[in-house]
């Protein structure tokens, strides 16, 4: 099964409607998105606590590591550049984190309060390689950007 982009944003829409605490936001997407596609191994948002360091936020999937600075991984690179991080081959992303050894695959996309401040990235894994496609980048840029627009 494969996310159907559009249902799925109708859904988020719903459930998230005035809603503008961003954990509550962060369970909902999590909870939709990584029941919505069998390629979604590991499905969850790291937050941004302080300047350059982000935690674990609501995930599902095995256990995530707690923290991630964002001179690291593929998280750090998102949270740091602002920018979509699609990688095809995890082993060849220099820094890569290995949270899980199964990870061959991850897509990892900045998240934007209202503002335009990053407040953290929301970071999806598969065991399959090169699972991502830019069409998965966009359908879930456009879903974060409408879900956080209310976050101050
Ligand atoms: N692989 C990520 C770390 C997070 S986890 O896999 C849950 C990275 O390199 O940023």
């Amino acid at each position: 099964m494969q996310a159907d982009y559009t249902t799925l944003s109708k859904t988020i829409a719903a459930l998230t409607e005035g809603e503008d605490d961003p954990v509550a936001l962060m369970a909902t997407v999590t909870c939709e998105v990584h029941h919505a596609d069998d390629r979604f191994d590991w499905t969850g948002f790291y937050r941004v606590v302080a300047p350059d360091l982000l935690k674990i936020g609501p995930y599902q999937g095995g256990h995530g590591c707690l923290v991630i600075p964002f001179s690291r991984g593929v998280c750090g690179a998102a949270a740091r550049t602002r920018q979509v991080q699609l990688v095809a081959d995890v082993d060849a992303f220099p820094g890569h984190i290995a949270c899980a050894s199964s990870t061959r695959s991850e897509l990892v996309l900045p998240v934007f309060d209202g503002q335009g401040q990053v407040i953290g990235v929301f970071d999806i894994d598969s065991n399959q390689p090169d699972a991502f496609t830019q069409t998965d980048a966009d359908a879930l840029s456009e879903i974060l950007k409408n879900t956080f627009q209310l976050v101050k």
